[in-house]
């Protein structure tokens, strides 16, 4: 058999305790599948103490994980580290220079700086692999960049963070607080080092800016993925949503319908009968649609430490079989730059929800506010006092209409006394 891909191992948290879990269960079978064998050769983290549940002592230590690129003993170097900044960046890119092919798991990396590490790895004619940076266990880089290369994608959308999915499935079914199950969330290794970029929906834009650059051939960005997360959800939305036959999820979209680039990470009424409805706990999904494979569903776990591993190794073994390939699919020379799309002409149907002071007059305002501006309302809920606050809930599912509409509605009623909080809008996800 051919020598072993030498690989350095940087970050021993969840996901990197978890490749090395892979590579010695699967030995064998990934030996075979590669042509040679995946040895790591070296490891590195912050805490050399630190007890990680796996024998490291086979494994070389470097302290200064930034070198390890260029380390004779190294062919490969996986960064399972995080931030899109700091020593993982400054791995990435002294990995590169050294010559030697990259993994990781990094979103938040390769949402800022992956173009700048994807021309550096062209340049040196050395891979830079990135598979686990979107949807966990699910192979939906390659999916894109080799399943569905021969179509043009017309729209790429799904659920691209477990924390908040399992979080979101959790209230559905217990009606649990928000806190309490994040806590849970991170006890179990889905969440970020920073939760706040799952909770804030910043992880999904990272990931749905990666795919959306893969998907329609376009420079990253991600400085205009239009993002919110799930931290004004109420268990009161949840149940309204239930009540309508929805559920809540939050999705990030993109498209190129209107010739620039949308795209959004937003929670969504999702109706019960849409695929996306059943996507339950750390699940993730993404649906392409292609234009001659029609709708195409990738569905698996979205996190955790097995998952995950599974993503890096495969990237691993194709670097093994010797498979470079541009990391975006086409070159970044021919990556095209497009301009964010103006959102205000889509068309969609929108679930409002205010919380008002319970006194006369104040749903007049809201629905004349909502006639001015032009939006048309499907039905409207009023929900009894919440408590001892003396705020009533108004939910409110409007007909067909732009988005724009919807806007001016909000803006009309900007400021007003009767409401304690701004509106909540959240799209409808019917097909
Ligand atoms: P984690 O459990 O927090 O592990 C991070 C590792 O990096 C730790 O071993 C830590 O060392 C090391 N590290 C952090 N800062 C360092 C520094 N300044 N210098 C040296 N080492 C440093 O994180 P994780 O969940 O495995 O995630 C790692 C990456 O994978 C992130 O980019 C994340 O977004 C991505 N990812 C995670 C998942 C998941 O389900 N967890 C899924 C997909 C992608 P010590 O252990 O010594 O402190
Ligand atoms: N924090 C991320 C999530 C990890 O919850 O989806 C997987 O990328």
């Amino acid at each position: 058999m051919a020598e072993p891909l030498k690989i350095a191992l940087a970050g021993l948290g969840t996901v990197g305790v978890g490749v090395i879990r892979l590579i010695e269960a699967n030995a064998a079978l990934i030996a075979r599948r590669a042509g040679r064998p995946l040895q790591v050769t070296v490891v590195s983290a912050r805490d050399r103490s630190k007890p990680r549940g796996v024998d490291l002592s086979q494994y070389a230590w470097e302290d200064d994980m930034v070198i390890l690129g260029e380390r004779a003993d190294v062919d490969v170097v996986v960064e399972m580290v995080g931030g899109s900044d700091g020593p993982a960046l400054a791995l990435a890119r002294t990995t590169i220079e050294a010559g030697k092919g990259l993994v990781t798991a990094n979103k938040a990396m390769i949402a800022h700086h992956g173009l700048e590490l994807a021309a550096k790895a062209e340049d040196k004619h050395v891979a830079l692999k990135f598979e686990a940076a979107v949807a966990g266990g699910i192979p939906v880089i390659k999916a894109l960049r080799e399943g569905t290369a021969a179509n043009q994608i017309e729209r790429v959308y799904g659920i691209l963070n477990g924390t908040c999915n399992y979080i979101l499935t959790v209230m559905e079914d217990t009606g649990r607080d928000f806190a309490d199950v994040l806590t849970e969330a991170q006890a179990k290794g889905y969440a970020e080092a920073d939760p706040a970029f799952d909770v804030e929906g910043t992880d999904a834009a990272h990931k749905l800016s990666i795919l959306a650059a893969i998907a329609f051939g376009a420079k990253v960005d991600f400085a205009h993925v239009e993002t919110s997360g799930i931290t004004r959800l109420r268990a009161a939305d949840i149940a309204q949503a239930e009540a309508l036959g929805y559920v809540i999820r939050l999705i990030g979209m993109a498209d190129t319908a209107a010739g620039g680039l949308f795209q959004r990470v937003q929670p969504h009424l999702v109706h019960c009968d849409h695929p996306l409805a059943h996507v339950d706990g750390a699940t993730n999904a993404v649906v392409a649609e292609g234009n001659f494979s029609g709708r195409l569903l990738f569905q698996g776990a979205g996190a955790g430490d097995g998952p995950t591993a599974s993503a890096v190794v495969a990237d691993l073994i194709d670097i093994a079989r010797g498979e470079v390939g541009a990391a975006f699919s086409v070159p970044v020379s021919e990556l095209e730059e497009l301009a964010p799309a103006a959102t205000g002409h889509r068309l969609g149907r929108a679930y409002l929800r205010f919380m008002v002071a319970d006194r006369p007059g104040v749903l007049a305002e809201i629905t004349a506010a909502l006639r001015d501006a032009g939006v048309s309302i499907e039905s409207l809920i009023q929900k009894g006092r919440a408590g001892d606050s003396g705020k009533v809930m108004v939910a409110m599912v409007t007909h067909e209409g732009p988005e724009s509409a919807v806007s001016e509605a909000v803006r009309l009623l900007d400021g007003s006394a009767s409401l304690s909080e701004p509106p909540l809008v959240l799209h409808i996800l019917d097909n």
